[in-house]
């Protein structure tokens, strides 16, 4: 199989041409047929090195660069920052000279300073994946979301896409924007001024304030967390508050189609941006099927990085 995947890092969403991107696709979704069938392909990463060097804390993303890896042959090492020498005050560029000097290949990066993998893609000879830096992008998240769309709706063009609640701090947001905007979806963020960004007309989507008018007829309900240790004082009232005018609920689920999907990537805050009742209902969530797609999107990213380092080599 051709892989229409020409970088020798994934770092970003914005500038991936489309066919790149529904190149991905295509591929996660083969992964995600494997993964259902319960077979493993333990050749193509086997004698590689990947290493998950995360700067902030989580659960899906580390798990499944781990499990994406090992499925795949990978030797895999899951660096605890909080017990390395980054405690003692040992720089990123050293951290990851050091982790590069033990022959790495592929190199996992979050990190809070929007920027962070980049940096690191100049000074290392791994491949570098940006595993959600600062408030700048999650590219793995939005191939994920995407392919969950796509096994839904069976297309991303001219879906209405409605992306809700604190935008202003996401890096799942301006992922998604990117990659939805360029498989010509329709984009709506809706959200409280205070957090939506200023450039965010710039991205071609449409901004709404109100989450009824932002939910009409849309086809998915893409709900983000308050993402409070971000944010400055005063930008929100409470989680009540907040909850009342921006959280997701069967009332305002209403105007949406009626075979509208509600997506979030996590961690949810339940009863701040998302009644629980929506979050758990089988015939409108999708969230479950985004953490198994993560898993075949990740597995598709390792695969064409891999190649690439063999035909770079
Ligand atoms: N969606 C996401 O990035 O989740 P984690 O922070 O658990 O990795």
């Amino acid at each position: 199989m051709s892989l229409p995947y020409p970088h020798r890092h994934l770092l970003a969403i914005e500038g991936l041409e489309p066919p790149y991107i529904a190149g991905l696709l295509d591929l996660a979704e083969s992964y995600a047929l494997l993964n259902r069938s319960g077979k493993t392909q333990r050749d193509l990463l086997r004698g590689r090195t990947l290493i998950n060097l995360f700067f902030e804390d989580s659960t899906r993303t580390r798990t499944s660069f781990e499990l994406a890896g090992k499925r795949l042959g990978a030797d895999v090492i899951n660096m605890s920052v909080a017990t390395s020498s980054v405690s003692k005050g040992e720089t990123l560029l050293d951290t990851a000279a050091t982790l590069n000097a033990m022959n790495c290949d592929l190199l996992v990066v979050r990190h809070g300073q929007s920027g962070a993998p980049a940096l690191l893609a100049q000074k290392v000879s791994a491949a570098v994946i940006n595993a959600g830096d600062g408030t700048h992008e999650h590219p793995t998240q939005a191939l994920l979301d995407a392919l969950t769309i796509r096994r839904r709706k069976g297309r991303l063009e001219g879906l209405t896409v409605a992306i809700c609640g604190d935008i202003l701090h996401s890096r799942v947001a301006r992922s998604n924007i990117h990659l939805l905007t360029a498989m010509n979806a329709r984009v709506r963020v809706v959200g409280p001024p205070t957090l939506i960004p200023a450039e965010a007309a710039r991205l071609g989507v449409e901004v709404f304030h109100d989450m009824r008018s932002g939910l009409r007829d849309a086809d998915v309900v893409m709900m983000l967390r308050l993402q409070r240790e971000r944010m400055a004082a005063g930008l929100v009232p409470s989680s009540r508050e907040f909850f009342r005018f921006w959280g997701l609920d069967a009332e305002k689920l209403a105007a949406a189609k009626p075979d509208a999907i509600v997506m979030h990537p996590g961690p949810m805050n339940r009863g701040v941006e998302i009644d629980s009742a929506i979050a758990d209902d089988p015939a409108r969530s999708v969230i479950g099927e985004q953490v198994e797609m993560g898993v075949a999107v990740r597995m598709a990213v390792l695969d064409v990085l891999s190649r690439q380092l063999l035909r770079n080599a």
